[in-house]
């Protein structure tokens, strides 16, 4: 049996994990992360692709901004489209001069991955049955399998970064863990073509059809979406007939400017509300999805996973180096005071643009009135727009 030791293991390679990576190699914290899958199967997961003032400014104060600056694409503003009219909020003007970037998360990944080999960190991927052992005592450890062979890593902290199928939520017993949730009785059908993108801004559209977004990769390759059935069949939908559905949902507008063009990746995903309180239980804490989901509306999981992980790299830099545990006692709560605001925001856009029934409703009507009001109230926008653009750090 191999036996190791650092002072912070990670579980997860996704965003979260290796930022945090990142963060505490910075700051002189020695850490070993572990991977179930390929680099490979990692860098390919298609996600979304905004990111918050909050997050561009924090890569770049770490040196990783330097592709996202090149490559990426700054955005001052986005639209709303609703009964063939289309709104723009303009995120800029309303915030006193904040954007969102648009840098698919696939992208950032990658970066991420290549600062973890620059820095020559530990960084173990195809690392199978991964357990958590003595989280709630002085000397937890992990125990995983490598190449058939049983290993161990004992350690200070776990940092379960293991998103949402992970081990670390599951590890926490079920009397310290309370989960509150909201399934949503639709699914979004996602297309990635190499088209040029049929607006300069995303579009999110509420047609009676259903839900529709138009965002991008680049100025080469577009990222659709449309509202579908929970359970819907990929077979059902041809690349024709996305691209007809997008056409009457964005509006004539956005079908005037459309390029079509072979998917080159389609896929369903369900949407939820999710959040675990608390997000630690002993030396062992979750970040990222492992402790919440929201819904891709507003386009919130990548940014709250960098604002957990950007408290938590804090809190354990203290704990690590001067054996204060002031902020890893904080952690939770600091973050969970964040994150329910994401995730009342993205259950809030969720709600008012997708469809929920069949015909009119009250709920339609009230979602018809709540859309009228965004457009004519400056004071509505503004809330959406600062949101948007991402609240301010818990501890800035
Ligand atoms: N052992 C080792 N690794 C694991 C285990 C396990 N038992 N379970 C899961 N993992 C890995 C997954 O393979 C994945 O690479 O943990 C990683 C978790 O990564 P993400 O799911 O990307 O979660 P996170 O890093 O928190 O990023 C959040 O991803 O899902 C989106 O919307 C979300 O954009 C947000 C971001
Ligand atoms: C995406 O580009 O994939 C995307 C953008 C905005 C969202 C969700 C997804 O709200």
């Amino acid at each position: 049996m191999v036996k190791d030791r650092t002072q912070v293991a990670i579980i997860g390679a996704g965003p979260s994990g290796l930022l945090l990576g990142h963060l505490l190699h910075r700051a002189g914290v020695e850490t070993v992360i572990l991977e179930r899958h390929t680099r490979a199967y990692v860098e390919a997961r298609i996600r979304a692709g905004v990111l918050e003032q909050g997050t561009v400014d924090l890569l770049d104060e770490i040196g990783l901004g330097g592709r996202m600056r090149r490559e990426g694409l700054p955005h001052k503003g986005v639209n709303l489209a609703f009964d063939g009219a289309r709104h723009r909020i303009d995120l800029f003007g309303l915030t006193g001069g904040k954007k969102v970037m648009v840098y698919g998360q696939t992208e950032l990944t990658k970066d991420l991955g290549d600062a973890r080999d620059a820095s020559g960190a530990p960084i173990v991927y195809e690392a199978e049955d991964v357990s958590i052992h003595g989280a709630d005592g002085e000397s937890p450890f992990l125990r995983y399998k490598k190449d058939g062979e049983e290993r161990t890593l004992a350690c200070d902290f776990i940092a379960a970064c293991d998103g949402g199928h992970g081990v670390g939520r599951r590890s926490m017993p079920t009397s310290v863990i309370r989960t509150f949730e909201r399934v949503y009785p639709f699914g979004w059908l996602g297309i990635l073509a190499d088209v040029p993108p049929c607006a300069d801004e995303l579009i999110y559209a509420r047609h009676e059809r259903g839900f529709a977004l138009a965002s991008m990769r680049s100025h080469v390759r577009s990222r659709y979406y449309v509202q579908c059935a929970i359970d819907e069949r990929l077979e059902n939908w041809p690349d024709e007939r996305i691209w007809d559905e997008l056409k009457i949902r964005l509006g004539p507008e956005a079908a005037a400017r459309m390029t079509m063009g072979p998917s080159i990746e389609k896929s369903v995903a369900p949407l939820r509300s999710f959040v675990a309180e608390p997000l630690r239980w002993g030396r062992l804490f979750l970040a990222g999805d492992a402790g919440h989901i929201v819904p891709p509306t507003g386009a919130k999981g990548l940014n709250l996973a960098v604002s957990d992980v950007r408290i938590l790299a804090r809190a354990l830099t203290a704990a690590c180096q001067k054996g204060d545990p002031s902020l890893i006692d904080r952690y939770s709560q600091d973050c969970l005071a964040r994150v329910w605001k994401a995730v009342r925001f993205s259950w809030w856009m969720t709600q008012l643009m997708h469809k929920f029934g069949e015909g009119e409703s009250f709920e339609t009507r009230v979602q018809q009135a709540e859309l009228s009001y965004l457009f004519s109230s400056r004071a509505a926008q503004q809330a959406l727009a600062e949101n948007y653009v991402g609240l301010p750090f818990a501890d800035a």
